[in-house]
């Protein structure tokens, strides 16, 4: 590698915080309902104080994100789906969930000298919308695997059940798609996650296919009970925020609310035994290590243990992957 080239590794930082800013002041959608805007009329919308404003344009512009025509400026006709935050196939609020992120990664020396993330500072929107972009940034990952994941999931036997339990479901969208893949009709979920994310999987449950088939639990999986006589218990992106004890109590309170032969299954990035990788386990370790107290990449092998610990049997990976498309799972004993 050329030294240019390892320059070229860090010097993305700019783009990014430009294009993050701009999200997180929801500037394409402010252009996209005026057609096209000047700076000063953009600055006034948004309540800026109108400084490097001008830059951050002309920035955006330099990225192709932005054209601009006599001073003015406007979102390209193709990228209005993707960067007006309003539209259902918008990426603005993984953007901005990436913003948030970003104030712990920029601090990730400090964190690995200190072993605990930064103390985190709400950013412009501050932490309520901080948590729906959260929700809703999972969604925009979720709508494009949900359905590589339902089609792997029905190759390998697991997507026949009766009444599933979607712990930490978010805003729903694997239960969705699971129930709408779902050969048998009368099929159910049961979404178990925080209050504020239910209220984002009630407002999509009303125009999904199956919507009415999902039954909703709020709570905190930490503290409350879990939902009984399920067949499939679902963990999608979970089991990274926390240590090895909580794991092992999630995999236990999941046997427990297991039928007898019931299924579990544990969507994840899993890292290597050895640690040395796949790249995308390494970064989310990292991502874990500056935005939680406790959180970690699993192997496959550790998961494996766990469940076996829980009680379960057959645990095996049964979806492969270096990415966080992998799935372990296994089976409650049938009685
Ligand atoms: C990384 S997201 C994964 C969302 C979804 N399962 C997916 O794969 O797209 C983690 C989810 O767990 C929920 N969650 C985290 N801690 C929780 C708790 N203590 N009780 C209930 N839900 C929790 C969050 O609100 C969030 O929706």
């Amino acid at each position: 590698m050329t030294p240019e080239q390892l320059l070229g590794l860090t010097a993305g930082f700019q783009t990014s915080c430009a294009v993050m800013a701009a999200c997180e002041l929801d500037l394409f959608s402010a252009i996209v309902d005026r057609g096209s805007a000047d700076p000063e009329t953009l600055a006034k919308a948004l309540d800026l104080d109108g400084r490097g404003f001008s830059y951050l344009l002309a920035a955006l512009a330099s990225l192709d994100l932005l054209e601009i025509d006599d001073g003015k400026y406007r979102v390209p006709e193709a990228l209005k789906p993707f960067l007006d935050s309003r539209s259902p196939r918008s990426v603005v609020p993984m953007i901005r969930h990436q913003a948030n992120c970003a104030r712990g990664w920029s601090q990730l020396a400090w964190t690995l000298k200190n072993g605990v993330p930064v103390p985190d500072v709400a950013g412009v929107n501050g932490a309520l919308v901080e948590f729906q972009d959260f929700v809703l940034a999972m969604n925009v990952v979720a709508n494009r695997l949900a359905p590589k994941i339902a089609d792997s999931l029905r190759n390998v036997g697991l997507l026949d059940f009766e009444r599933m339990l979607d712990l930490g479901g978010a805003s729903g969208t694997y239960s969705f798609e699971f129930l709408a893949k779902n050969p048998n009709p009368s099929a159910k979920a049961v979404l178990f996650d925080r209050p504020a994310a239910i209220e984002e999987a009630k407002i999509k449950a009303k125009t999904a296919l199956r919507g009415d088939s999902v039954e909703f639990y709020p709570g905190d999986f930490y503290v409350d009970p879990y939902p009984t006589d399920v067949d499939f218990v679902w963990i999608s992106a979970i089991i990274h925020q926390q240590d090895d004890d909580a794991t092992q109590t999630m995999f236990r309170k999941s046997f427990d609310a297991l039928r007898p032969g019931g299924a579990i299954a544990v969507r994840d990035v899993y890292i290597r035994d050895d640690q040395t990788g796949p790249k995308a386990a390494a970064f989310f370790g990292l991502n874990m290590t500056v935005r939680t107290l406790k959180g970690k990449v699993y192997s496959a092998r550790e998961t494996i243990s766990a469940l076996e610990k829980a009680g379960f049997q057959n645990a095996r990976l049964a979806i492969p992957a270096d990415d966080m498309s992998a799935v372990v799972a296994a089976q409650k004993p049938a009685d």
